[in-house]
């Protein structure tokens, strides 16, 4: 690093000490975590030049940074109008809408726009309870976001705690359990089913086969409505446009974020069923946000589905994922603390023994220039969330940095031991 980027850094973690947060730059600084600067397709630049493959970015960069058409649509409406008068209509929301309804599972008509994860599950509670479901029944391991609301489905003790008590009438059953679904939606009041098709915080934890369809079946035989939370799964991630697998089916409601706004602008949407929507169709006003079905958002989410239609980017994501979940569990292979190698399409999950081996691992990779990202809901999870349009040379680099990785797993063996033994 130069003299100046090291400059530049030490302000950048000065400030955040001071006004960002002291946590995060303390963490900064015993890491000593790069500034990022810059980003195009499957790479980010830091402040000194180097460059790391983005493995991680929670899932938002299916289709890299910066694609080249989502840019050019974004130039386009920035120039014209990005920002709604909500006093007027909008045809870049309409558009959007249209084209985010036809590229769903059938049945789902309505659309609600916002900017983050979290503000679509909140949306998607609201919606559940003006249709009379007061209760939610969420899975345990589940992750929905941190906003009150949100946070009182996402199973995970410490992020809840302080902020005890958060929304009431939630009850959690166990992830990839039909049966205690069904038994828990027979035991009580008319309930909404929050369900991802894949754990993505949690872990990657995959369902058996055939989960949604029963879960969808318990949710018809109890008068549950169902919302599956596809903003992690959704658009491509699966190897499939959505991880919702049920043919001839829908749910109540379904939710996409992170990666509908093309990895350039924050978006997140509710698709819900007329019959779902319907308190809102009545009352417009019931629900809404400043910044809802943005201009700017809206013309991103047109040109995303394009790309993924266009450059069939959920098979790419298929092949993509086959040889990369190849290439970590032959790098992996007995290496020391490594528990297990989870994956769907492009999200993959490698289970080591003890959170600090997780740790351990994600340094490695970032020295060695892969992003790869914890799980919020499991310290002994690191995720591999590539992007669908990696090359070649791009897979080269990830198959030297996994090297790297799994021989600083073997060096710390020397320190580490197991649980239970000794010596
Ligand atoms: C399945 C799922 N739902 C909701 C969220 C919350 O999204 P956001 O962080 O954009 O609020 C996440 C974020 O990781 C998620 O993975």
């Amino acid at each position: 690093m130069t003299a100046g980027a090291a400059d530049g850094r030490a302000r950048v973690v000065e400030d955040y000490r001071r006004h960002v947060g002291e946590g995060v730059a303390r963490v900064a600084e015993t890491l000593g975590t790069p500034v990022e600067e810059r980003s195009e397709g499957p790479y980010v630049w830091d402040s000194a030049g180097r460059r790391y493959l983005q493995c991680g970015g929670y899932g938002v960069f299916i289709l890299g940074h910066r694609h080249p058409r989502v840019v050019r649509a974004l130039h386009r409406q920035l120039d014209l109008h990005p920002l709604a008068t909500r006093s007027l209509l909008s045809g870049a929301l309409a558009t959007a809408s249209a084209e985010l309804v036809g590229a769903a599972p059938e049945g789902l008509e309505r659309v609600y726009f916002g900017c983050t994860g979290a503000e679509a599950v909140e949306t998607a509670f609201k919606l559940a309870r003006a249709n009379g479901r007061r209760r939610i029944l969420a899975m345990r391991g589940g992750f929905h976001g941190k906003t009150l609301g949100a946070l009182a489905a996402t199973d995970r003790l410490a992020f809840q705690q302080p902020f005890r008590p958060l929304l009431p009438g939630v009850e959690f059953v166990p992830y990839g359990d039909v049966a205690a679904l069904a038994a828990a939606l027979a035991g009580g009041d008319p309930a909404v089913v929050v369900v991802e098709p894949v754990q993505g915080e949690g872990g990657v934890r995959i369902p058996p086969p055939g989960y949604l369809a029963g879960v969808l079946a318990a949710c018809r035989a109890h008068g549950a409505l169902l919302v599956v939370d596809e903003i992690q799964t959704g658009l491509g991630r699966l190897g499939t446009m959505w991880g919702w697998d049920v043919p001839g089916e829908h749910p109540d409601m379904l939710l996409v974020g992170k990666a509908l706004g093309g990895g350039c602008v924050p978006v997140s949407a509710v698709l819900a069923t007329a019959a779902a929507f319907r308190p809102l169709d009545r009352a417009p006003r019931l629900h809404s946000s400043t910044f809802s079905g943005y201009p700017l958002g809206a013309a991103a989410v047109t040109a995303t589905l394009a790309v993924l239609a266009d450059e069939k980017i959920p098979d790419r994501a298929a092949r993509l994922g086959e040889r990369i979940d190849a290439l970590v569990r032959a790098a992996l292979d007995g290496v020391p603390g490594v528990r297990e190698v989870r994956s769907r399409g492009l999200l993959l999950g490698v289970e080591l023994a003890a959170p600090a081996l997780a740790g351990r691992f994600s340094a490695a990779l970032l020295d060695a220039g892969v992003l790869a990202t914890p799980s919020l809901g499991a310290d002994t999870v690191v995720r591999l969330t590539p992007p669908a349009v990696l090359e070649e040379t791009d897979l080269e680099w990830l198959d030297t940095a996994l090297g790297a990785a799994a021989a600083a797993l073997s060096a710390e063996e020397t320190t580490w031991r197991p649980p239970g033994r000794t010596g």
